[in-house]
């Protein structure tokens, strides 16, 4: 019997997601067509366009059984939307087709790699049962393989959690060949990467646990990613459950590990860790090499333990981040937001050495949607305590930006920005600074603001639910700091 769902969410989205306009949107990030949207996944170049597949459930707001949407993109800030990709409708996935992702092939098909999950009552109702399964498609439409799943846990050391073994990472090897990571855990739920290989992309072989841990970061580890780069080899992952310390915020976070790689074993040596971001909403990353030699990230905009839901009349839930090039220097993961968006930068507004002592708005510095990039520094040596930028603000309602040197740390506070929700809306970090300077790149685009912290050493991702027609943006000082300021709007004009 061929199943109805795919069709039915292809109609559904056509529908009902064509009301929704462009201007009820963010301008450049991406949001589902209609509905919930968590992890990215899928992102890949194929036939001359970025791909990026979410996951998707287009009927209400609230995470349900997982399908696939799809758009595509020349420059990764215009998205077009194409059909949902993939739908639960057989019996590997027949509960939901989580987090995957996808690689060209050299027949010219674009092939996916995703997790089917089947409900079970094992332990208690709410579980599900995780296989990785592939579909192979033209680029808009996807076949699911007769085959699946490729991958079950069947063949991989015992010890491992069913229930928990999930979002593959596919990639091909300079020889052609595929890998793939897969995200796990033991039963007793401390978080493993596995490894697997496979000459066609459709037969893999189990080649070792990559990493994993001893309990001391979280439980599962989700949507991991593993590659090369300038030197290193970086792993990304997404640990549940972490109980806060000094280095980690507590609930899901994303971490990055650089190390090297011993491929003869499949082993990942780790030499340093870090926190891509300082934000509270940022999840489920995952890269792709450009054909240029670019390796851009995307994540989650959102975060599980933070979701805010949306105001009623929108009617889309769920945000990517502006995509990032990553570079490794010095043992540390940098981030820049795509050099594509620069190609939006209108109407430039440069103040050189403006000293604050007060509360400061500078002529031509406002608006949602914009790229601005901040010089801080004292005046004089320790001439300063407190730095706060406000962003999206009106006579009632804010969100702060605030540096404290002394403190070296940099924190976001959305605690005035109009929310009626209780979730958490402060985060600080310790950052690097030097003497009380600090250079801080702001994109704010309609429902978000992202901060690039001297020169993307460290980036804080956030949604904001503020109404657009808040957008002053103030400067102030608890003492005397000087600034400098290149400030863009952004847009496609
Ligand atoms: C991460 C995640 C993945 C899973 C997907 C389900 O946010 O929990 O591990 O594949 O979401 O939607």
């Amino acid at each position: 019997m061929i199943s109805h769902i795919l069709p039915e969410a292809r109609r559904f989205e056509e529908e009902e997601g064509n009301k929704i306009s462009s201007e009820e949107r963010p301008l450049f990030h991406l949001t589902p067509k209609i509905g919930w949207m968590n992890d990215p996944n899928g992102f890949s170049q194929y036939n001359g366009y970025y791909h990026l597949f979410y996951q998707y459930y287009p009927y209400t707001k609230k995470w349900g059984p997982m399908h696939w949407g799809h758009a595509i993109s020349k420059d990764l800030l215009r998205w077009e939307y194409l059909p949902v990709a993939i739908a639960p409708d057989t019996n590997p996935d027949a509960g939901g087709c989580f987090s995957g992702s996808a690689v060209a092939m050299d027949d010219g098909t674009h092939l996916l790699m995703y997790t089917g999950v089947v409900k079970t009552d094992d332990i208690d109702n709410d579980t599900f049962i995780q296989t990785q399964c592939l579909a192979i498609g033209d680029g808009k439409d996807y076949t699911k393989y007769e085959g699946n799943p490729v991958i079950d846990i069947n063949g991989i050391p015992e010890g491992l959690s069913k229930y928990d073994f999930r979002d593959p990472k596919i990639w091909r090897e300079k020889d052609g060949t595929f890998r793939c990571v897969v995200g796990g855990c033991t039963t007793d739920r401390k978080g493993r990467i596995l490894y697997f290989r496979s000459n066609d992309g459709f037969k893999w072989e189990f080649i070792s646990i990559l990493t994993g841990n001893d309990g001391s970061l979280g439980t599962m580890w989700e949507c991991p990613d593993f590659f090369e780069l300038d030197g290193k080899y970086v792993l990304l992952t997404s640990p549940q459950d972490v109980m806060m310390n000094d280095r980690h915020f507590s609930g899901n976070i994303t971490i990055a590990k650089l190390g090297t790689f011993d491929e003869e074993k499949g082993i990942f040596h780790e030499e340093s860790e870090q926190l891509p971001d300082i934000g509270i909403d940022f999840y489920a990353t995952q890269t792709l090499l450009a054909e240029d030699g670019r390796r851009i990230m995307t994540a989650w905009m959102q975060n599980w333990d933070s979701i805010v839901y949306t105001e009623k009349d929108i009617r889309w839930f769920g945000q990517m981040i502006v995509p990032r090039e990553l570079s490794v220097r010095d043992g540390k993961l940098y981030q820049q937001p795509i050099r594509e968006l620069e190609t939006m930068r209108k109407d430039p507004v440069i103040r050189k050495n403006v000293l604050i002592d007060d509360r400061i708005r500078l002529d031509g510095v406002s608006g949602r949607t914009i790229d601005m990039t901040v010089n801080i520094r004292p005046e004089s040596e320790n001439s300063y305590r407190k730095f706060e930028i406000r962003v999206a603000e009106d006579e009632d309602r804010y969100t702060s930006l605030i540096f404290r040197p002394r403190g070296k740390n940099f924190e976001f506070n959305r605690t005035h920005s109009g929310t009626r929700r209780a979730v958490i809306h402060m985060r600080k970090y310790s950052v690097p600074e030097n003497g009380g300077e600090i250079k801080l790149r702001i994109i704010l685009d309609r429902y978000s603001v992202e901060v690039f912290i001297n020169d993307g050493e460290m980036t804080s991702s956030n949604v904001i639910m503020t109404d657009l027609s808040a957008n002053g943006i103030s400067f102030w000082a608890e003492g005397r700091a000087v600034i400098d300021v290149e400030k863009y709007d952004l847009s496609f004009d």
